[in-house]
């Protein structure tokens, strides 16, 4: 499906009937994700919570955009520079433009994508998007079920675990409470992982405790399964058992994460932090590889 006539946004029809396991009357994370994107695949509640969390932090549509075009130059320096044709895109939310498979595949045609969402919606949309895609896939599975993701027919059909795999993690751990272990998750999918295999990760973060709190309370508050905000210093330990990537495409740039605004952005110097005092929460990212 690569490169072909993708013009707009929904690049499949859009009259698929929702599965009848979906509840239309509470917001899930992946309809307000796609509502703050300006999608189509949201109901009611999930355009209110769009706007709470948007009235809550001015900015957080422009996030979401921002997260967007890191993911796609994530997976272009993935697939171009580091040559990995496999790639495990976990919380991977509903198809919007330039997904995965369509960045990796235009790199590199016979490149591999496993998406992997908790919220069945995605599986719904994700395969009419996918239909005639034989390397692309997409499960419902929770990816705290490490061996459930890793293990499925669906992925053993597309991933070769003995040649490097490229996981990502694109705005989706703070999705997971600190009592399901975030970190400790990521060192699970490495350790079954080959060496040279990359996380593409951002993650909502802030150096403002409050700023941080209300952001979070706010979206328990809506009923959303939800973790939290988190500070730099904590987001960084995703990498502990990686080396992070140089956030500059010359590899001038101390190896550590930033702005997701400002990762091999052109000539955009990267920054830890947004340069305006007054952002208070930004998308930390970066790329390790596993040595
Ligand atoms: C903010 S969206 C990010 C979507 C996409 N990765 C991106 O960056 O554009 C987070 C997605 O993670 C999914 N998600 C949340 N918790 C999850 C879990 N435990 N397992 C799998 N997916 C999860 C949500 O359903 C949602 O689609």
């Amino acid at each position: 499906m690569a490169g072909k006539g993708f013009s707009g946004r929904h690049p499949y029809p859009h009259e698929i009937p929702s599965p009848p396991d979906i509840d239309m009357s509470v917001p899930t994370v992946a309809r307000t994700y796609d509502a703050l994107l300006d999608g189509k695949d949201n109901f009611t509640p999930d355009r209110e919570a769009a706007e709470v969390v948007e009235s809550v932090n001015p900015g957080t549509k422009a996030l979401a955009r921002q997260n967007r075009a890191f993911l796609s130059r994530g997976v272009t320096y993935v697939a171009e520079t580091l040559k990995i044709d496999q790639f495990l895109d976990l919380g991977s939310g509903l198809p919007t433009v330039e997904n995965t498979h369509q960045v990796a595949q235009r790199v590199n045609p016979n490149a591999r994508v496993v998406y992997v969402d908790i919220d069945p919606i995605v599986l719904a949309h994700g395969r009419a998007i996918l239909a005639d895609n034989a390397n692309t896939t997409v499960a419902t599975s929770d990816l705290r079920d490490v061996d459930v993701v890793l293990d499925s027919p669906e992925t053993r059909r597309l991933i070769d675990f003995d040649r490097p795999v490229c996981v990502m993690l694109v705005s989706l751990l703070h999705c997971v409470p600190d009592a399901d272990d975030p970190w400790g998750l990521v060192r699970r999918y490495f350790d079954r992982l080959a060496p040279g295999s990359a996380l593409v990760m951002s993650h909502l973060t802030s150096d403002d405790a409050d700023a941080a709190r209300v952001f979070t309370e706010h979206v328990h508050e809506l009923g959303m399964d939800w973790g939290r905000v988190r500070f730099p210093d904590e987001v960084a330990h995703a990498f502990d058992s990686l080396e992070l990537v140089s956030p500059t495409a010359d590899d001038s740039a101390e190896p550590v994460l930033v702005d997701c605004v400002t990762w091999r952005n052109g000539d955009v110097a990267p920054l830890k932090r947004p340069a305006d005092p007054a952002q208070k929460i930004w998308e930390h990212a970066g790329v390790g590889i596993k040595p």
